[in-house]
């Protein structure tokens, strides 16, 4: 079998764990598209992958903000145009900005709702209105999303949607023989969790390669088995 992922937010954490599993430890993925903003880690990052890479395994970068709509459309159908039918799609990219709700801007909560839900849904949406048939969807939500957290406001309304919209996915896809599994991390040692926990130790707390192998599994053979609306993976 060869199949192609595309993961999002590929660029450092959980993302480009969950890319160099695919790529470098799986038995069916042999082409994995990478979307995140153009930065030096992103290009040092593919090219140290690069180097490992096992013959007939290719990764496919995109410079990419899929905070703008526009350009994560026209990215998407490049994409398509350029590998084929996306077998695999990680919706990992993620941002936030905790503050109090005294202080959200409006502004600041459009952006999250903009990558955190509507980014999401705009790939699957443009790719389904391509021809391309999933064989999995695995949206990374959080466990922000399952229990509003003090300070956090815009970031855990944008995955609390995020976990519901995995539910309406999964129902109207499921016709199509598309598994869609919504992941929900707790405290996972990357930038983001630097964000909200600033003075939180991150030997301490869950790696993003541990989450990385959990998606993995997920898009195995015996991935298949797991049937969970919102999986939580945490210490
Ligand atoms: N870490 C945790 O404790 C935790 C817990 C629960 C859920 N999560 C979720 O896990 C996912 C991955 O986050 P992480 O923890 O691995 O954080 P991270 O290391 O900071 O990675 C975030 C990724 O999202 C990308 N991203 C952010 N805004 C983007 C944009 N506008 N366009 C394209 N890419 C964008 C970043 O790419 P560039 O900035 O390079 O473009 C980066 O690759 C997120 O959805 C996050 O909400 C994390």
């Amino acid at each position: 079998m060869s199949k192609t992922a595309l993961v999002t937010g590929a660029s450092r954490g959980i993302g480009l764990e969950t890319t160099r599993r695919f790529i470098l430890n799986h038995d069916d993925i042999t082409t994995v598209v990478m979307f995140a903003r153009d930065s030096e880690d992103f290009d040092t990052n593919v090219a140290e992958l690069e180097k490992e890479l096992p013959i007939g395994r290719k990764l496919v970068p995109y410079k990419v903000d899929v905070g703008d709509r526009a350009t994560l459309k026209k990215a998407v159908k490049r994409a398509y145009d350029e590998v084929g039918n996306i077998d695999i799609l990680v919706n990992n990219a993620g941002y936030t900005n905790p503050v109090p709700l005294q202080q959200v801007k409006m502004a600041d909560f459009e952006k999250t709702m903009e990558v955190n839900v509507y980014a999401p849904f705009t790939i699957i949406k443009a790719l389904l209105n391509r021809g391309n048939t999933f064989d999995l969807i695995v949206n990374i939500a959080s466990t922000a999303g399952i229990n509003g957290r003090s300070g956090w406001l815009t970031y855990s309304a944008s995955k609390a949607a995020v976990i519901n919209m995995s539910q309406v996915m999964r129902e109207e896809l499921s016709i199509y023989g598309t598994r869609v599994v919504c992941l929900s991390p707790g405290r996972t040692a990357t930038a983001l969790r630097k964000t909200l926990a600033p003075d939180e130790d991150p030997t301490t707390i869950m790696q993003p390669e541990h989450v990385a192998q959990v998606i993995s599994t997920l898009s195995s053979s015996v991935g298949k088995f797991i049937d969970s609306e919102n999986i939580v993976v945490r210490q």
